[in-house]
């Protein structure tokens, strides 16, 4: 297992991508309307990542992935594909990841959007995923381990009746898109990698609202949807390990981290 650590400088390129990254997040915000299709906000995210700020839409073409950003609606967990089919409507929650590319590094992160007003119980998930992702967070730094990390998102998630989904996790991150160590978004306190100062990876856990049973389309071959059809919802940052705690490069104006 290698885990590639990251110099100042290669930090200095993320920090850039990763505001990249949260710009975009920024900038979508208003376009996520009822009315708007999946694939309108795709093509927005997309013109704007490549004309306006140079940078490369990692999703495109990974692996096969067929658009520049992913957007999970309700039931849908994760991967969801961008379509001029899917419109939204008052009352959907959304979450768009956008990864970027730029100077050879990556930036990946994503948020939840309710279209119009939302009811409670899609506002306290959402919430209460948020919460989970910034309890992970303020655990980061060199001495914590995988582990812990893993135990605060589902320890808050359980406490609020949320299952947690395993089968994907946040993950390393640099050059390459995927890289080691795998973040797991549940564990035990104290096993696990144990952190050091210059790795980067993400945090992204996904809060189910009922059972953490996922289910890969098979029409599509990305699409991740809650077996029980219950809304889930997600949220991801991209951080680098520092000598105290670390530095979330993804961090959006809106957010104290
Ligand atoms: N952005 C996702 C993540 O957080 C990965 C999307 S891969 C894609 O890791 F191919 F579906 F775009
Ligand atoms: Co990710
Ligand atoms: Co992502």
């Amino acid at each position: 297992m290698t885990i590639h650590l990251k110099t100042p400088d290669d930090f200095a390129k993320m920090r850039v991508v990763g505001k990249l990254a949260a710009e975009v997040l920024e900038m979508i915000g208003p376009h996520v309307q009822p009315g708007i299709t999946t694939g309108e906000l795709d093509r927005i995210c997309h013109d704007y990542i490549v004309n306006t700020q140079k940078a490369i839409p990692a999703p495109l073409n990974y692996n096969g992935f067929p658009k520049s950003i992913c957007t999970s609606v309700n039931h849908v967990i994760c991967h969801g594909i961008p379509s001029a089919e899917k419109v939204l409507k008052v009352g959907d929650i959304v979450n768009v990841d956008v990864t970027l590319i730029k100077d050879g590094f990556h930036g990946d992160t994503s948020k939840m959007f309710g279209v119009g007003e939302i009811p409670d119980h899609a506002k306290r998930l959402i919430r209460v995923s948020q919460e989970c992702l910034y309890k992970a967070i303020a655990l980061v730094k060199p001495g914590a381990t995988l582990g812990d990390i893993g135990h605060v998102i589902q320890q808050h998630g359980e406490a609020h009746n949320y299952s947690i989904v395993r089968e994907y996790c946040g993950h390393g991150i640099g050059r390459i898109f995927h890289e080691e160590p795998q973040v797991l978004h549940y564990g035990a306190p104290g096993t696990g990698l144990r952190l050091v100062a210059g790795m980067a990876f993400t945090i992204e856990p996904m809060l189910n609202a009922g059972t953490r049973y996922t289910k890969l389309s098979s029409k599509d071959g990305w699409t991740v949807t809650t077996k029980d059809r219950r809304l889930s919802a997600q949220w991801e940052h991209t951080m680098g390990i520092t000598e105290n705690g670390c530095e979330v490069f993804t961090k959006r104006s809106d957010e104290t981290l």
